[in-house]
This record gives structure tokens, sequence and C-alpha cells, in this order.
């Protein structure tokens, strides 16, 4: 039986992982979040009740789950304090006793995200648009081994040493390079200080846990954040996140093997969106486009940005279905697209020089003049909002669904209805096949 499965986004990131994240925790003893840092925004909605969640993993609504943050993940403590206060205001029990972090993870701090705004401001039209949480640069100064880590917390003469090198260096890009006002040791060391005791409290070694956990029959969630096309290796270079979003980063992420994981359910959307910039080849501009922005409520949770939308894309999803060895799909907000007329699926790229192919291109760069290749399929106008069974379906939102699955080379696991957790259809249970 599977004990350990890993929810992760294909698309661009916002697919909904947190709904389903929430939904299979109920089964789960443990949630892992492996990579990424408060870019993320999870919503996970219970009745009347709307929580958005950055850095904590989405089982946090389960009051006896244990919630990891493991090494691959950038933890800004100030915000991770932020949203511990949020959750608590929000009624949710023992918030910070039931998270864990790992010593190894990397410290996010006040000048990672000074850098990244400065970085942002500096690319003008060739902007990332990125969340501007410092993400980027905090990665950057981990992989460059100048950063700091949790774990660094311990021996604070050695923190004050590596701080004042650290800011000693950034602060000389930020002033001399970007034209920016410095950002002070003494204001990070004060923003530090001000949470250090309660972190250092949450401080434990992930991969132990979760080996501890494996040992005893529990069931453990890796919660993805982002989505496959936003991976810094798999993803639309330069226009990606800094982190591996694919399966492979859940499991260096959170430290466990490789061959521990027995399911991967890949989210997306019965359409695709993208915020920030970058290729989209089925991106539509049209009323179609904005019309699913408003029926599918899609502004950014973090940033409140509107997202670019556009039709499904089978090219995109059959990459993703390889590189994350996905055994099967939760497809999210059916009930977004009732009462259009028609509804497409991208079946290939057509490139500039005429050739054809039904995998996407792995930078930016080659997606320059590509045109999405469709297949039509008539909509329905009835409304599948809160539909809870694949018969009460209407006929053409099944042969959607089933075409869909044709064409991505997958199968669909659960399907969405509706943003609340009993608006599901269960085809089959990942913790259960
Ligand atoms: P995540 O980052 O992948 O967790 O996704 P977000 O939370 O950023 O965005 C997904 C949005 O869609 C959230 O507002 C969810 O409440 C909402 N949502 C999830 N599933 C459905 C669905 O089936 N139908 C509708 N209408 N909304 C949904
Ligand atoms: P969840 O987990 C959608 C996008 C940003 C930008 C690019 C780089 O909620 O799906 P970054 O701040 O990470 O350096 O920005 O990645 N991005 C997301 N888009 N959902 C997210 O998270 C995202 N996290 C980052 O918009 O294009
Ligand atoms: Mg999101």
């Amino acid at each position: 039986m599977p004990n350990n499965v890993i929810v992760l986004g294909t698309q661009w990131g916002d697919e909904g992982k947190g709904k389903i994240a929430d939904l299979l925790t109920a089964k789960a003893n443990m949630v892992v979040r492996s990579q990424g840092g408060n870019n993320a925004g999870h919503t996970l909605v219970v009745g009347k009740q709307k929580v958005v969640v950055r850095l904590v993993p989405s089982g946090i609504l389960h009051p006896d789950c244990l919630c990891l943050i493991g090494s691959g993940v950038v933890v800004n403590p100030i915000a991770l304090f932020e949203e511990i206060a949020e959750l608590h205001k929000a009624g949710i029990p023992k918030v910070e006793e039931r998270i864990k972090v790992s010593g190894a993870s990397a410290l996010l701090l006040p000048i990672h995200q000074a850098i990244d705004k400065a970085a942002e401001k500096k690319r003008g039209s060739k902007a990332i648009g990125t969340t501007g949480r410092g993400i980027g640069p905090c990665y950057e100064d981990k992989v460059a081994r100048r950063g700091l880590r949790v774990g660094d917390l311990y021996d604070l003469d050695s923190f004050k040493e590596k701080l004042r090198a650290l800011l000693e260096y950034r602060n000389f890009l930020l002033t001399s390079y970007y034209h920016e006002s410095e950002v002070s040791f003494d204001s990070v060391l004060e923003q530090v200080m001000a949470v250090r005791d309660r972190l250092l409290n949450m401080v434990c070694d992930v991969s132990a846990l979760l080996e501890q956990g494996r040992r005893s029959q529990q069931k453990i969630l890796f919660e993805g954040a982002q989505g496959t096309f936003l991976d810094i290796d798999y993803g639309t270079f330069p226009y990606v996140t800094s982190s591996n979003t694919v399966a492979g980063g859940c499991v260096t992420g959170s430290g466990a093997g490789p061959l521990d994981i027995d399911y991967v359910l890949g989210i997306a959307k019965t359409y695709t969106t993208r915020v920030g910039g970058g290729p989209f080849p089925t991106e539509l501009n049209d009323e179609v486009g904005e019309g699913i922005r408003q029926r599918g409520q899609e502004f950014g949770a973090v940033t409140g940005r509107p997202r670019r939308t556009g039709w499904y894309d089978a090219v995109a999803m059959r990459r993703a279905v390889t590189i994350n060895s996905l055994s099967g799909l939760a497809l999210m907000k059916m009930d977004v697209l009732d009462g259009l007329e028609e509804v497409k699926i991208c079946t290939a790229y057509k490139f500039k020089d005429g050739t054809v192919s039904e995998l996407p291109p792995l930078a930016a760069s080659e997606y320059e003049g590509v045109t999405p290749v469709y297949e039509t399929l008539p909509g329905w106008s009835e409304s599948t909002f809160g539909v809870t069974s694949w018969d009460k379906l209407p006929e053409n939102a099944r042969r959607f669904i089933l075409r869909l699955e044709e064409l991505s080379h997958t199968k669909v696991a659960i399907l969405s209805t509706g943003p609340e957790r009993d608006q599901t259809i269960y085809l089959s249970d990942p913790f259960a096949d």
C-alpha cells in the first residue's frame, strides 16, 4: 500500500496543490515541503474559512499532522513567524509545535529581497516577474557556499561573522552595481534575533524523521511548490524559479530516499495559467482568456497579480509526465470551463521553420514564434460546480477529460469541481492504490 505520495505542479504553478495536499493530508501523518520558499501561495478552503499558506506545509489544518520543512527550502524566518501568527489567529491549533525545520535549510534574509528587487529593476523589459521574495538570491548564496543556514543560529559568534561577510559582499553589489541603498548588519541581526530562539526550537533532522515515519508505516505527503515549467533545469529558462520543482527536488530537498516514493500525483488545471514573464504558447489574450481569469479567480495568492490564462497544453504535460514519473493527475477547476461553446487542447507546437513537435523545448528562446496546434471539442452549458460523481458530469465534459488523458499520456485520479474539500470526484486514491 502506498505510504509516500508526492503532490506537485505540472504547469506554471497555482494548479491547486494546496487543495489536494490538504485533502490527502486527512490520511497522512506528515507533510513535507522540499523546495521553494514563501514565493509559494497554496490556498486551502474549508467551509467559509480560506487560508493561504506560503512556507508552512498544507497539512497544518489537520490537528495531528506534523509539518516538515526540508533542507531544500529557503526559509525567511521573519515571514515564517508572520505566517504562524496568521494561522494562530485563524484558530488553527498547535501551529508552532507541529512545524519542524531542517537545520540545513538556507536562511533567507532581507538582503536577498533587496537584491531580488534590484535585479528585477535592472532587467527592465526582460524582467522575470519574480515574486520579490528574495528566492533567487538566497539560492545563489547557498550554491556559492557563502549563504547562512538555519543551523548557523546555534553559534552566535560564528553566525555574526558569517552574516557580516555575506552582507559585505552583497551590499557591495547592491550599492556599487545596482545603486540601491545598503541593508545594515544591525537591522538584519535585530530582526533575526527576535525569532532566533523560537526557530531553534523547531530545528530537527527532517531526513531522520521521514525515515522513522517510513519504518513505522506512516503516511507521508511530499508537497511540491511552484510547477514543472518553473523548474530551474526543465522549465522555460530563464523565466523560472531557482529550485528543482520536479519530483527529484522533493527527494533531494527532504532527505527521503528515491525508492521510498510510491506515487507521484501531478496537479493540473483543465486550462493553463502563468504569472510573471516567459513563454506561454496557449495564452489567450481575448475575451475567452478574460472569462477564464474571472470565473477561475486567477489572481496571485501571494502578489495579487492577474494570472495569464490559456488552453490546456498536452505538449507540456507529456514532458511533465515523464520527468516526474507521474502516477496520475489531479485535474482541477473543471467548473471554470462551464458554459464555453467549445474547448481546446494543444496537441503539438509548430515552430517558425514549419517543423512540428510533440514535446516542448527546454529554453525560453526556443519558444520564439511557436504556435499551438489545437484539437477543438464541444463545450457544455450545464454547471459542473460541486459535482461529486463522474456519472453526473455532462457528457461533453467527460469526453473532454477522456481525450485530455489520451493526449497527455496519463490518467486522471482526482477531479476537482470547486475550491472546497467536498467538491471533488475521486476516480482512484493515491494512498490506497
Ligand atoms: P497552488 O499554489 O497550486 O496551491 O494553487 P493556488 O492556491 O495558488 O491557486 C488555486 C486556486 O484555485 C485557489 O484559489 C483554490 O481555492 C482554487 N481552486 C482549487 N480547485 C478549484 C476548483 O476545482 N474550482 C475552482 N473554481 N477553484 C478551485
Ligand atoms: P505556487 O507554489 C506561480 C513564478 C514567479 C516568476 C518566477 C520566479 O503557489 O504554485 P521567484 O520569486 O520564484 O524567483 O519567481 O516563478 N512563481 C510562481 N508562479 N505559483 C508559484 O508558487 C510561484 N512561485 C514562483 O511569478 O515568474
Ligand atoms: Mg499558488
